[in-house]
């Protein structure tokens, strides 16, 4: 239901979606049964698909060219794809997008090569780009996201991190990725510099506020609205902003503090969800998310007005207000 609102606001682009849809399934496409079958399992599941949109909005602010756009566009959604069956092993996560993910269909093996195969892909379709800026603004973007992943392993359990180890963790995994599928939009499309780096910080600040409120969600939303249960990232020892407020509270803190990295009832799972649910770290989380939304949305200011200016703070506004 969620997800269709969102789609409506992008449905100018669906020509250009349905083209990249196609091209994503050619990548994952091989000879081997079993990869095929492991990444169209993901691919099939749906997904919002907002990083190619982000890619072909920033290219209405140049050339736009669909051909050039693609390039960039169909390695990045490969990327992000890649980097969740990896980050599902990682979780040790059951279900993605409503579907038991890779790992839980067929093992951490399994995923493993997968998620590798997909981002070969990747590196595959890239090769159709020529600009050396692109492929290292790609590989560093990456190279990103991997330290995010490998920083959020090493903060686990910690239940003392700073708000900025969290701050840092997540623009490393998530805003990068965000903030680049913008950036490279606007420069296969040959906007000017000051363009680029309207639309790359625009990115970042939606990213940061993406991340904060999927980590919201985590103890807000139903297990079904999330599509695997609620408060898994406190189960998986993650800590996320709700939990660096609420900890402010001493009984609170004793609580997270006894159950973390136990193996705990489902009664008490919920329990932690609702205490965390109902305390004020959620709206304080919140807080923050729309102060990351605010920056995004003043980036916009500084771009031409237009239609896809007007997509972009729709979808910004939507992010803000997600309940999945
Ligand atoms: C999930 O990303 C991982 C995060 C960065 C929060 P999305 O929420 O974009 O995942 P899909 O592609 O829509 O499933
Ligand atoms: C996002 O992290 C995944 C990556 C950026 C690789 P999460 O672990 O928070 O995302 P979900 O909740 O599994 O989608
Ligand atoms: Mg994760
Ligand atoms: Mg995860």
């Amino acid at each position: 239901m969620e997800k269709m609102k969102l789609k409506l606001l992008y449905s100018d682009l669906k020509p250009e979606l349905e083209l990249i849809e196609k091209e994503l399934e050619q990548a994952v496409d091989s000879e081997s049964l079993l990869l095929n079958d492991a990444s169209l399992h993901l691919l099939q599941a749906g997904g919002k698909r907002i990083r190619p949109v982000f890619v072909l909005l920033a290219g209405k602010f140049g050339n736009y060219d669909v051909e050039l756009l693609k390039r960039v566009a169909v390695p990045l959604e490969l990327i992000h794809m890649a980097s969740l069956v990896h980050d599902d092993v990682i979780d040790d996560s059951e279900i993605r997008r409503g579907r038991p993910t890779v790992k839980s269909e067929w093992n951490n093996s399994v995923a493993m090569y997968t998620g590798d195969f997909i981002l070969a892909r990747a590196l595959e379709r890239i090769t159709e780009i020529e600009s050396p800026r692109i492929h290292d603004i790609l590989s560093k973007t990456l190279i990103e996201v991997c330290r995010g992943e490998i920083i959020q392993i090493e903060h686990k359990y910690r239940l003392d991190q700073s708000m900025r180890d969290y701050l840092r963790r997540i623009k490393r995994k998530t805003a990068l990725l965000i903030s680049s599928s913008c950036e490279l939009g606007a420069l296969v499309s040959g906007t000017d510099e000051k363009t680029a780096a309207h639309l790359r910080r625009f990115g970042y600040f939606i990213g940061m506020s993406f991340q904060i409120i999927d980590d919201i969600l985590d103890f807000t939303a139903s297990d079904q609205e999330l599509g695997k249960p609620a408060g898994s990232d406190f189960i998986q020892g993650n800590i996320t902003l709700p939990i660096l407020y609420a900890r402010r509270d001493p009984l609170i803190y004793q609580m997270l503090r006894e159950n973390l990295n136990q193996d705990i009832s489902d009664e008490k799972r919920l329990e932690i969800v609702r205490t965390i649910r109902t305390s004020a770290a959620v709206d304080e989380a919140k807080r923050m998310s729309e102060r990351y939304l605010e920056k995004a949305l003043k980036e916009l200011d500084y771009l031409p007005k237009g239609p896809a200016t007007k997509t972009m703070r729709k979808i910004a506004f939507f992010i803000g207000k997600r309940k999945f």
